[in-house]
């Protein structure tokens, strides 16, 4: 089981996982992160694993490509991080890492930008992520209750993916279909009028697949 995914600018850490052989912390992340081909580990005091991703040639090229399609430039960041973000599925500290040294800005930076927006996210998706609208109307209409719904019955909160890899939890601003309140998101799959009692069907329809 992965007890915390954490990104440290200064250690460089980006994964810490709660298991208590490199090969199943090895074979964990690469669930989540199928195109990461090499890692490095080093034992906490605690006794967990701390998992270091190196990236591949192919996804250093990528990024760098996306950081020319911006001409290098620092203050296309913002745009830079949407497109690597949306090519590479998150922003990990060693994604930033090349993007500052593409953009010639600090990784200090970087990683201000990336964690200022709640947009940006330095976890790994699930292969099913689910997002609940938490705007206005979905929120009058009970959105908060069917996001505990999915809190308690996948037992991970916002911002983190199942041990599987299947499922991550976020929240999102109103996606314009406010007339199907509360709205729930499973990838480009919109759920409408979801209600607790909803969540458990929603669930069980990825558990297969
Ligand atoms: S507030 Fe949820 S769709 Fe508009």
């Amino acid at each position: 089981m992965i007890s915390k995914i954490i990104s440290e600018e200064k250690t460089n850490i980006i994964e810490e996982v709660n298991l208590a052989s490199k090969k199943e912390a090895g074979d964990t992340i690469q669930k989540l992160d199928k195109t990461a081909t090499m890692y490095t580990y080093a034992s906490t005091e605690k006794g967990n694993v701390k998992v270091k991703l190196k990236l591949s040639d192919e996804k250093i090229k990528k990024i760098q490509e996306i950081c020319q399609l911006f001409n290098n430039e620092a203050g296309e960041l913002i745009n830079v991080l949407h497109q690597t973000q949306h090519a590479l599925g998150y922003l990990p500290a060693e994604v930033q890492e090349v993007i500052a040294h593409s953009l010639n800005v600090s990784t200090a930076h970087v990683y201000g930008v990336v964690t200022f927006y709640s947009y940006f996210t330095m976890i790994p998706k699930g292969r099913f992520p689910i997002s609940i609208c938490t705007g206005t109307a979905c929120y009058v209409r009970g959105a908060e209750k069917v996001l505990e719904e999915f809190k308690r019955q996948l037992g991970i909160v916002v911002g983190e993916t199942s041990a599987d890899g299947k499922f991550s939890l976020s929240c999102l601003r109103c996606v314009g279909a406010c007339g199907l309140a509360p709205v729930v998101l499973v990838g480009e799959k919109v759920y409408g009028r979801v209600s607790p009692d909803g969540v458990k069907a929603i669930i069980e329809a990825y558990k297969d697949k």
